[in-house]
Parts: C-alpha cells; structure tokens; sequence
C-alpha cells in the first residue's frame, strides 16, 4: 500500500540544507496497523506530510497504492489526497461554522458529489461511529472525544486506501483517548489500513507493529 525508498527531505536554513529526514525506507502492507513512535522533533509530522502528499521529498521514490507519488504533479495530488488518504489531526480541524453532517460530507462534495448523493453514502459511517444523534451539532458543542469521532467519519466516509493519524489522541483526556484506539483497532480489524504518528510508546502499543524515528531515521526495531 506504501512503499517509500531512500526519502530524504531536508529545510533551507539561510543557504544551506538542514536535513531532517535520512534515506527513510518504508513498507506498510494493505490491512496494517502500523505506529510510527519519535520524539519531538524527530520528524514525525514532515513525514507525515509527505506521507500525506501535501509537501515533497527532495530526493527518494514513494509509492501509494500503485501509484508513483515522486512523479506526480501538485495538481494530480489534490485528488490523490482526496481519494486515498483519510486525514486524522490531534486539533480535530473541523470547520466551526459547519454542522456534523457537513463536516463528515466535506471530502465527497469535493469529489463533485452532490449533496443528497453525499448524505446517503455517510449515513453508514455515521451510524458506524454512533454519531446519529449529533448530525446537526457545531463542533463547539461536541466533546473532544466526540470531535475525534466526527473528524474519523470524514477521514473514512470516502473509502481511503490508508487512514494516516497525526497524534490522535493527543488532545484527548485518557478515557476518550482509549475509545479514539479502540476504534482504530476495531476499524483496522475491518480491514481499513491505518498509519498513526505518536510520541507516546502506551499509545503506539496499541498498533500491531512500531517502528521508531530518531533524528530524523526509522527503525523497524530497537535502534
Ligand atoms: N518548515 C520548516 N522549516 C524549517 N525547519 C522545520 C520546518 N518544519 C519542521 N522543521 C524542523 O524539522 C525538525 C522536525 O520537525 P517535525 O517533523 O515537526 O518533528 P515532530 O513532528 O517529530 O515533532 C525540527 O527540528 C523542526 O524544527
Ligand atoms: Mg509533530
């Protein structure tokens, strides 16, 4: 599902280049689990990012789903993002002004869906999350356990190949964020391949396989 070989990406700082990712190599298999555990500064959200196709690589091959990511045009990656990722983000990145169901249905109108399409395609997912009863709830009046599961029905109303989560439970209190991976686990016991970055090794655990980043290079095990 992912294949990335030699990734290396690095920011300018004045003239010169300060590298930040080194020759990363990885692998994730269709119906994995996988945590990628750093700490901060390790490099975990550029990663992320370019797991995500939102920024690009200075130098290395990536492949998702099939499709060689190194050598597609900005304007192709718009509807990769759309199509094959599921984006989860710590802060929940809700639009405030947008009901529940508006948010969930954001990722399907931008594929030129129409509404009432829309409507009908997340009611499964709604229903998958417990969300029935908030349809037509403001993010501002959700919980922050609540707010997750709403951002997890947008990142799986269109059927992504992976869903990539940026500390997902990062913002939560303890309780909500044991529900935030029990679903994980249940969703990827479903058959969904998922992706999640964490600086916390409890919270890793709860993938199927960790692999480490350290300044800037991943390692499938101890480094
Ligand atoms: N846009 C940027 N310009 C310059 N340096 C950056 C930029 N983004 C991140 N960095 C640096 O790259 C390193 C890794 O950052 P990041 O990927 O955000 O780490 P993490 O998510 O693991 O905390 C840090 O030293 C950070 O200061
Ligand atoms: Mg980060």
């Amino acid at each position: 599902m992912i294949e990335m070989k030699g990734i290396n990406k690095g920011y300018l700082l004045g003239e010169e280049k300060l590298p930040i990712l080194k020759n990363i190599d990885f692998t994730v298999e269709k119906g994995e689990y996988v945590a990628i555990l750093g700490p901060s500064g390790s490099g975990k959200t550029t990663l992320m990012n370019i797991l995500g196709c939102m920024d690009e690589m200075d130098s290395g091959e990536y492949f998702l789903d099939g499709m060689a990511i190194h050598e597609t045009g900005q304007h192709a990656l718009t509807k990769v993002r759309n199509e094959k990722i599921g984006f989860i983000f710590q802060n929940y990145q809700l639009i405030p002004t947008y009901n529940v169901m508006q948010n969930i249905i954001m990722p399907l109108l931008m594929r030129g869906m129409s509404h009432q399409e829309a409507q009908e395609q997340c009611r499964k997912t709604i229903e998958l999350l417990g969300l029935e009863h908030r349809i037509n709830h403001r993010p501002s009046e959700l919980s922050g356990g609540q707010k997750q599961r709403v951002s997890i029905a947008r990142a799986l109303v269109g059927s992504p190949a992976i869903l990539l989560a940026d500390e997902p439970t990062g913002a939560l209190d303890q309780s909500s964020g044991r529900d935030v991976l029990k679903l994980f686990r249940e969703l990827n016991e479903m058959g969904n391949t998922i992706v999640m970055i964490t600086h916390d090794l409890n919270v890793a655990k709860s993938a199927r396989r960790i692999v480490r980043i350290v300044d800037g290079r991943l390692y499938e095990n101890e480094p």
